[in-house]
């Protein structure tokens, strides 16, 4: 429905959709044009002036919320830049990693646990992106070992933002040879997938792991690192993406969207089951999950729906 438009006016447009026979299962009207999901391939193209979303380089600018629920509720906010303090750097952002957290984030999927963890009450106290890629701008009195210029790539409170700051020990050096883009995919879910194997599972060579989700950002950066470590890959995705797995050296891959899972696995496994589980998907795929550990190793790193114990 149109936020914007009186009850009135939307509540009849409603029930017209719901009582046609289309096949359409997401539809928007925005003042009045009726909306439809589409995927299309982007025509290369240069977008007029009319098309381009205004950014003047001049003003730092912030992505902000101003309403839990909608996508369409962020804005540009000019900012003051922050100079870095003793241990802190600046950064002049040149990429931001878009994560699954910060999807959650706009659709105010997250608003009760912040309130209850972080503290964060209100939609203005939100701040997106949790990773990004840039030129360091500035740095404070005690840091040495970054200096104004270096290409880097940081874990940050706000990283849509034209300037942030952070702690210089949460800032890593970018690989020469990527683009700003294709380093800003790396820290999160490189960090998530290494901490998650190497410093909580130990992972060993010869052992068995089970990814659930492999191919989204963790899971592909859990797929290599296990790889990495002589591990046997035991995977989960959507069916249309089983070819991509293939194409990164897994060869067992099961379906993510339902529990066979479980049963293929005991049955490649000749009933031993796997010795890691690196899992980001919630309710009965946990305890599916648990079912083919070999000893408990399960790693999960989402947010809802966590077993405690
Ligand atoms: N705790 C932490 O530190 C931490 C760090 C990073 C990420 N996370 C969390 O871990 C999860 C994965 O992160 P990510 O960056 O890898 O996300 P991503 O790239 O968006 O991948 C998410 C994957 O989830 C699968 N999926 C299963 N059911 C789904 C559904 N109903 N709708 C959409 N996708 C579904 C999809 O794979 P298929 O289509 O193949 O099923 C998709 O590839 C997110 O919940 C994120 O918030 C936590």
């Amino acid at each position: 429905l149109d936020p914007k438009s009186h009850v009135s006016e939307t509540i009849p447009k409603l029930v017209d959709e719901l009582l046609s026979n289309n096949n359409e299962d997401q539809i928007a009207i925005r003042q009045g044009v009726r909306y439809v999901a589409r995927l299309v391939q982007q025509q290369k193209q240069k977008l007029t002036s009319q098309q381009q979303l205004p950014i003047p380089e001049a003003q730092p600018l912030e992505l902000k919320l101003s309403e839990y629920g909608l996508i369409d509720n962020l804005n540009w906010q000019p900012i003051q830049r922050r100079p870095p303090k003793a241990q802190e750097v600046e950064i002049q952002v040149k990429a931001v990693g878009l994560n699954f957290r910060d999807v959650l984030n706009a659709l105010g999927l997250l608003k009760e646990y912040y309130a209850q963890v972080l503290g964060i009450t209100n939609v203005e106290q939100l701040t997106l992106g949790l990773e990004c890629v840039g030129v360091i701008a500035s740095v404070g009195d005690n840091v040495s070992q970054w200096q104004v210029g270096d290409e880097v790539m940081a874990f940050v409170p706000n990283g849509f933002s034209s300037f942030v700051t952070t702690a210089a020990e949460f800032v890593m050096a970018k690989p020469k040879q990527m683009s700003f883009p294709e380093a800003a995919t790396l820290p999160l879910t490189f960090f998530t997938a290494y901490y998650g194997l190497q410093h909580l599972a130990k992972i060993q060579p010869g052992e068995r792991v089970l990814i659930h989700a492999a191919a989204g950002g963790v899971g592909q950066a859990a797929v290599q690192i296990a790889l990495q470590a002589g591990a046997e890959v035991f995977a989960t995705a959507s069916p249309p993406k089983w070819d991509f797995l293939k194409s990164l050296g897994v060869q067992q891959i099961m379906n993510s969207r339902t529990f066979d899972f479980a049963s293929e696995i005991m049955h490649l496994t000749q009933g031993a089951g796997v010795d890691i589980v690196l899992n980001s998907l919630n309710g009965e795929f946990i305890d599916k999950s648990f079912a083919v550990l070999y000893q408990v190793r399960i790693i999960s790193y989402n947010k809802t729906g966590i077993v405690a114990g």
